[in-house]
């Protein structure tokens, strides 16, 4: 693929959520994706497709994988690679959100990812430059990348999506890898159950195409995936649950709990985990269960993909001009 030709597979600019995208659009993310890992796990991993672009990553929260995934997948591309960090940058000073992304689009990056705490955020930013945005997670809104590569790693165990049973269990009030997980399974044709006590399901849920459930082993019953959210407390204002120990015995996963899924259902949890809170950690270890390691390993080869398929979306910097 050259790359100032625009990408029909996926024919955005930006990446800035997963509602609204086409089950071929997915999958084209999907199907590049799948064609990075291999790379990944060769002792020379570096190609040069994306030399001479320049990828920020700008984080106003704290990320551990999606942060050091997306600077992997940059480099493995041979695409300059650099990490802002919010602490140390005049944020600190009072510029505000607007101010700095423009500022950065000046000096003409292809790619700003960007995570902030606030909903929509990304997609304001995204109104203001002139490069391909990745959304990495905004407030309680979406986390696109999460679902892919939640996506890639089903896709990849199981061979397929549709027709499947996925369990979301957890903080689903506060979860933007819920809402985007509930947007692509619904898309790629799985049923979606949300597991959750009452004051952690936000009104409506249902319209976004799930079934929910309180009791977390009706939830779970006959499913093939369990896909486990912490408790988002950065999040909450005020007191959700009477403690996590009570939060343990009743939405913990355990292995009592699972017995009622299916027989081999996968174990995914997006990270990062709070053991004994909404998960067992012998069960998170069990690598007869458990992807969450794989999860970890896929997020590089989906990153790569959407970094070369929206660097091919967006002209290089001299046919641009500076949004102003
Ligand atoms: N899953 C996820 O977004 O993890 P980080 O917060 O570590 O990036």
């Amino acid at each position: 693929m050259t790359e100032d030709v625009p990408d029909r597979r996926y024919p955005h600019r930006h990446l800035l959520g997963i509602a609204g995208l086409g089950a071929d659009e997915i999958e084209s993310l999907l199907d590049l994706a799948d064609t990075y890992v291999e790379l990944n796990r060769r002792t020379e991993k570096k190609q040069s497709l994306l030399r001479g672009r320049t990828i920020i990553n700008l984080f106003f929260e704290s990320s551990t994988r999606t942060r050091t995934s997306f600077e992997l997948a940059g480099k493995r591309l041979g695409a300059d690679t650099i990490n802002m960090s919010v602490d140390v940058s005049s944020i600190k000073k009072g510029e505000t959100l607007l101010d700095t992304a423009t500022t950065l689009n000046a000096m003409h990056p292809d790619v700003l990812v960007v995570r902030h705490p606030d909903s929509g955020a990304v997609m304001l930013l995204a109104s203001k430059v002139n490069c391909a945005v990745i959304n990495a997670g905004d407030g309680s809104h979406e986390h696109p990348t999460q679902a892919l590569l939640d996506a890639l790693t089903i896709r990849r165990r199981l061979g397929h999506i549709d027709g499947l049973t996925v369990a979301i269990c957890g903080d689903i009030m506060h979860s933007r890898v819920a809402r985007s997980n509930i947007h692509l399974l619904n898309t790629m044709g799985a049923r979606v159950r949300a597991v959750a006590p009452p004051t952690l399901v936000p009104t409506g849920i249902e319209r976004l195409g799930c079934e929910v459930f309180h009791d977390m082993r009706e939830g779970l019953r006959d499913c093939d995936i369990v896909m486990m959210l912490r408790l988002q407390s950065e999040r909450m204002r005020g007191s959700y649950l009477p403690s996590t120990r009570e939060y343990f015995r009743f939405y913990g996963l355990d292995y009592d709990k699972l017995a009622a899924a299916r027989p081999g259902a996968l174990i995914m949890h997006p990270g990062p985990m709070n053991r004994g809170v909404e998960i067992d950690g012998t069960v998170a270890d069990d690598i007869t269960r458990s992807v969450i390691l794989d999860q970890v390993e896929l997020g590089v080869a989906v990153r790569m993909a959407c970094l070369e398929i929206l660097s091919a979306n967006n002209p290089p910097a001299p046919e641009t001009e500076v949004a102003r």
